[in-house]
């Protein structure tokens, strides 16, 4: 994409003036491919394909799509927890994509990370007082502070302060979410990535965990990078979407422009697949079926590369790659050569 094209693909921020709390632009990964029985060097794995969007502050971006298709690579690139292959993070003005460990200790304290597995993610052998005043510890806090500090995030994600000395294994697993969300927060962040936070969770304790991330937002001003396959869960949570596909953005907009009229065929795709609570309405909606599993990055088809399974797909998504553009009214775009029209009005 030329600079022009990229610094347009981004599908606006959400209020529309301010500079965005966080820039992503033309961001790459590239995992060298895994080696063949023979010894062979397999083809690298394009996992993230030029990938561009701008979060404000306080708001919500969901970061949709199927499994494999880049998101938590995504994720880890802007926490810095992978370096990009090439590309741009710019987080408060500021370029960090390849900015050394030390020199990113101080930015680290403005983005932090919550995991899908909240028990994988925490330490065993470590009681939650050390797990949430780690992080504080690294940005320098003597160890009563940060004790008392951890204190006030159990109460403020709904646990009991006086649990700080037992270990995760004592918790159910919503509890050992809210932990993870507690030590997410103990050095005051202005973005949190959270990569699944719930898809790990029993149905009703999803919904208590994306309360509970939303209450902190109002009173934190925090700002989500919300990354998840349920749609419902995004719909409920962000403010804008961003949906991708192989490695690239294929839609990104508003939240009413996205989900309310979908101008690409793969996010028509997905959401037809999401159930509707309206019977009538469930009984009369065109189902788009998507036909197979996604190529792998390691070889993406020629043009548009969700072509294979698009039923749209017509002689030119087979060899020229669409590129992302703004589709109908707002600041939408979509890289298809046939996007759904905006409906009139
Ligand atoms: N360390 C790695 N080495 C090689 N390939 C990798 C590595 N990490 C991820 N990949 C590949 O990169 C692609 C994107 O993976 P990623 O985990 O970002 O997808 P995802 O959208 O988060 O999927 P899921 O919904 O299953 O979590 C996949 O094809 C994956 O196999
Ligand atoms: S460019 Fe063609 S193949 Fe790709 S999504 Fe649009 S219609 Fe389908
Ligand atoms: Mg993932």
């Amino acid at each position: 994409m030329s600079a022009l094209e990229t610094v347009a693909a981004t599908g606006g921020p959400a209020d529309g003036g301010a500079p965005p709390l966080l820039s992503v632009r033309d961001l790459v990964k590239t995992f060298p491919g895994r080696r063949t029985r023979g010894g062979r060097a397999g083809a690298p794995v394009r996992a993230v394909d030029g990938v561009g969007f701008d979060i404000a502050a306080g708001e919500t971006l969901g970061l949709v799509g199927e499994s494999g298709c880049g998101k938590s690579t995504t994720g880890r690139m802007v926490v810095r927890l992978l370096e990009p292959t090439s590309g741009s993070v710019t987080f408060d003005g500021r370029d960090i994509s390849h900015l050394s460990a030390r020199a990113l200790r101080p930015v680290r304290r403005h983005v932090q990370m919550v995991f899908q597995d909240p028990f994988s993610s925490l330490n065993p052998r470590q009681t939650v007082a050390r797990i949430i005043s780690d992080p504080m510890l690294a940005q320098g806090s003597g160890a009563a502070d940060a004790r008392k500090r951890a204190a006030e995030l159990m109460d403020l994600v709904g646990l009991i302060p006086e649990h700080l000395d037992r270990y995760p294994h004592e918790f159910s697993g919503g509890q050992a979410q809210r932990i993870g969300i507690a030590r997410s927060l103990a050095t005051r962040p202005r973005l949190i990535i959270a990569d699944e936070p719930v898809s790990a969770l029993d149905v009703s304790i999803q919904a208590q965990i994306v309360n509970l991330m939303e209450t902190l937002q109002r009173e934190l001003g925090l700002a989500y990078l919300f990354i998840a396959h349920d749609l419902s869960v995004v719909k409920r949570v962000c403010d804008r979407v961003a949906v991708m596909y192989l490695g690239r953005i294929v839609e990104i907009g508003h939240k009413a422009q996205v989900y309310g009229a979908p101008a690409h065929p793969y996010t028509r795709a997905l959401l037809s697949a999401v159930p509707l609570p309206d019977p009538a309405a469930e009984r009369a909606r065109e189902r788009i079926v998507l036909l197979g599993d996604p190529p792998s990055p390691a070889h993406p088809p020629a043009g548009c590369t969700f072509h294979p399974r698009c039923h749209k797909a017509r002689e030119i998504c087979r060899t020229e790659a669409p590129l992302l553009q703004i589709t109908g009214p707002g600041q939408r775009q979509a890289a298809c050569h046939f996007p759904e029209p905006a409906p009139a009005g």
